[in-house]
């Protein structure tokens, strides 16, 4: 089986769009590590799309926030912003898919989805080795698929102990890579808003029978996403950060 990995839509209907037609014809499910809302002007639109799509996924903080399940005071202005206007556009049904989404799963043997990481599921980010090495204690299968920091990343176990894990940065190359017989968590980046420095929509795609695994980033008109934002009055912060993919 394929897997289309994708993490952190954020409400970005032309880079989801994007992705699924770069990636078509290359998987069978799709895996997806939550924050489908938030920041971006097209809530109801990616939900819509990813719901119609086979495969299954978890939910993000922002998709909580939305919920009620976490308070608006733990964003900073600009997203607690845009996450208010979000609770005030959703459709019932769409609540209803988000209401859907689970906080960690194991979908099938070795592998985990989660939004932070295995030991918080919502909220931890995994930035560094030093994070990575902590929260590999808490993980119960060998890979993990995470997001929420918006920068697509490997880390990898110590293969000895004593030693330290392996940071691998991931540049879109559409190489392929083997998945090691240490554990693994692997982040994807972000679809709809890269914090690396590359504003492209970002995503993988495991293979779980040769397992291995590809990193792309994709194209999309950033410029129609940021016309949307500015047309409902969206901070500016947010709309510039998409050009810079910071
Ligand atoms: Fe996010």
């Amino acid at each position: 089986m394929r897997y289309l990995v994708l993490s952190d839509v954020h409400a970005n209907l032309f880079a989801l769009q994007a992705v699924l037609e770069h990636a078509q014809g290359r998987y069978d499910q799709i895996w997806f590590l939550g924050d489908v809302v938030g920041y971006g002007p097209h809530p109801n639109e990616c939900i819509e799309l990813l719901a119609d799509l086979p495969g299954l996924g978890v939910a993000g903080n922002h998709d909580w926030a939305v919920l009620g399940k976490l308070e608006l005071d733990y964003f900073n202005p600009v997203a607690a912003h845009v996450l208010e206007w979000t609770r005030g556009v959703l459709t019932s049904v769409h609540i209803r898919f988000l209401e859907s989404l689970g906080e960690k799963i194991i979908p099938r043997e070795h592998f985990t989805l989660v939004h932070g990481s295995p030991r918080h599921p919502i909220w931890e980010y995994v930035l560094n080795k030093v994070d990575a090495m902590f929260v590999l204690d808490y993980l119960t299968t060998r890979y993990c698929f995470l997001g929420h920091t918006h920068t697509p990343v490997i880390f990898q176990a110590a293969s000895k102990p004593g030693m330290t894990c392996r940071e691998i940065p991931l540049f879109g190359d559409s190489s392929t890579r083997t998945l090691t017989q240490e554990s693994l968590l692997i982040n994807p980046g972000s679809v709809g808003q890269p914090r690396d420095g590359d504003p492209r929509a970002s995503y993988m795609i495991l293979d779980d029978e040769q397992y291995t695994l590809e990193h792309f980033r994709v194209e999309y008109p950033i410029e129609r996403t940021q016309k949307a934002m500015l047309d409902l009055d969206f901070p500016m912060p947010l709309i510039y950060r998409l050009s810079l993919g910071r």
